[in-house]
């Protein structure tokens, strides 16, 4: 392994990316074995690929301009990704969003998107519906309300499917299962006993070829334990698929090698009985306000060799704009500031002794 590439995975690490080779994650700062081990995959790759989430294509905050300098950083890696995963809340948001408006959306993240170098793959996520929610501002009775529209302007065929590349197996899951109430349909995070089937049939067919699944929703977030906060129940029916074990059995059954979540706009990586679940940044970082929670626009680029997995979390250096009225925004930003002060703070004090 060169010298570069070392120092350049360092610098991944550097930006408080995680560098991990399955089985030994780590964060803020891999150890040497971990580093040699992921660089050994890495330089010696079949080939790889990336997962996009949580874009929220929108002209606010000109996360248009945001979304095509994304796709430009992927298009620009070398040795060039041989496919892309897009997690989901492609288009800012079709719940609360007029239609035209999500419409313009979904043009732009469409037009966007068919500028990458490389062949790529919708998942649909929570804001890819029209009009799931009381707070809708649609016709509740709009044919395409619900998943219709963007799979019509996409050409999805399916809103669950999978797809075979490079001798291993993907598995795209629509975690937005709906919900019919007396102000007209919403969601929950479920997958559903119909697609449960389906993925258990499907990786079935795969044998042993090595699979990843892909899905919005995630099987674990651990919020309520990064907030320290004890009344989030650990399936929280907004953060986590309510049939979360149902579908771990079967990723379990079938050795799935990895799991790729997003919604939550943070990176978690977690393994289980041999599966491993990352959780992306999302391309937006906040909605295109600023870093959330500290993590910045992003995404995850995975590395295959053999049925061997490694991967890196780049950064996209884009600086956020944003609009006048947006004072909350504004606020969020300043307190973050003070609380990495302030724990820069705390650090050098504690250091000095
Ligand atoms: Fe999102």
């Amino acid at each position: 392994m060169t010298t570069m590439n070392r120092r350049e995975a360092l610098k991944l690490i550097g930006l408080g990316t995680t560098v991990a080779a399955v089985g030994c994650a780590t964060k803020g700062g891999a150890s040497a074995e971990a580093l040699d081990r992921h660089l050994a995959i890495k330089e010696n790759a079949d080939f790889s690929f990336v997962h996009l989430t949580d874009m929220h294509v929108r002209r606010k905050r000109k996360g248009d301009e945001g979304y095509r300098a994304a796709i430009a950083h992927v298009n620009a890696l070398r040795p060039r990704p041989a496919l892309a995963l897009m997690g989901g809340d492609l288009a800012f948001d079709g719940n609360y969003t007029p239609k035209e408006e999500f419409e313009d959306q979904i043009g732009i993240y469409k037009e966007v998107t068919a500028g990458l170098a490389m062949p790529y793959y919708h998942a649909l996520g929570n804001h890819d519906a029209l009009g799931w929610s009381s707070r809708r501002k649609c016709d509740p009775n709009d044919p395409e309300i619900g998943m219709k529209m963007i799979m019509d302007r996409l050409g999805m065929e399916r809103n669950y499917y999978s797809f075979d590349a490079h001798g291993w197996h993907f598995a795209i899951l629509d975690t937005m299962f709906e919900v019919k109430t007396d102000n007209g349909p919403t969601y929950t995070g479920k997958i559903g006993d119909e697609q449960l089937a389906w993925l258990a049939r499907d990786l079935g067919r795969a044998g042993t070829r090595p699979k990843v699944v892909v899905m919005h929703i995630a099987a674990f977030c651990a919020i309520g334990q990064i907030n320290g906060d004890p009344n989030t129940k650990a399936i929280t029916p907004g953060m986590v698929v309510a049939d979360n074990k149902a579908l771990r059995l079967i990723l379990e059954r079938h050795g799935v090698k990895v799991v790729l979540q997003g919604h939550s706009h943070m990176i978690e990586d977690y393994t289980f009985n041999g599966v491993t679940y990352l959780t992306s940044p999302a391309v937006s970082a906040c909605w295109w306000s600023g870093t959330w929670m500290g993590f910045p626009y992003g995404y995850t680029h995975l590395f295959v060799k053999g049925d061997q997995l490694t991967w890196e979390r780049p950064t996209i250096a884009w600086k956020t704009h944003l609009e006048p009225e947006d004072s909350l925004e504004r606020e969020r930003t300043k307190e973050r500031a003070e609380f990495e002060a302030e724990q820069a703070r705390l650090l050098a004090e504690e250091r000095a002794g």
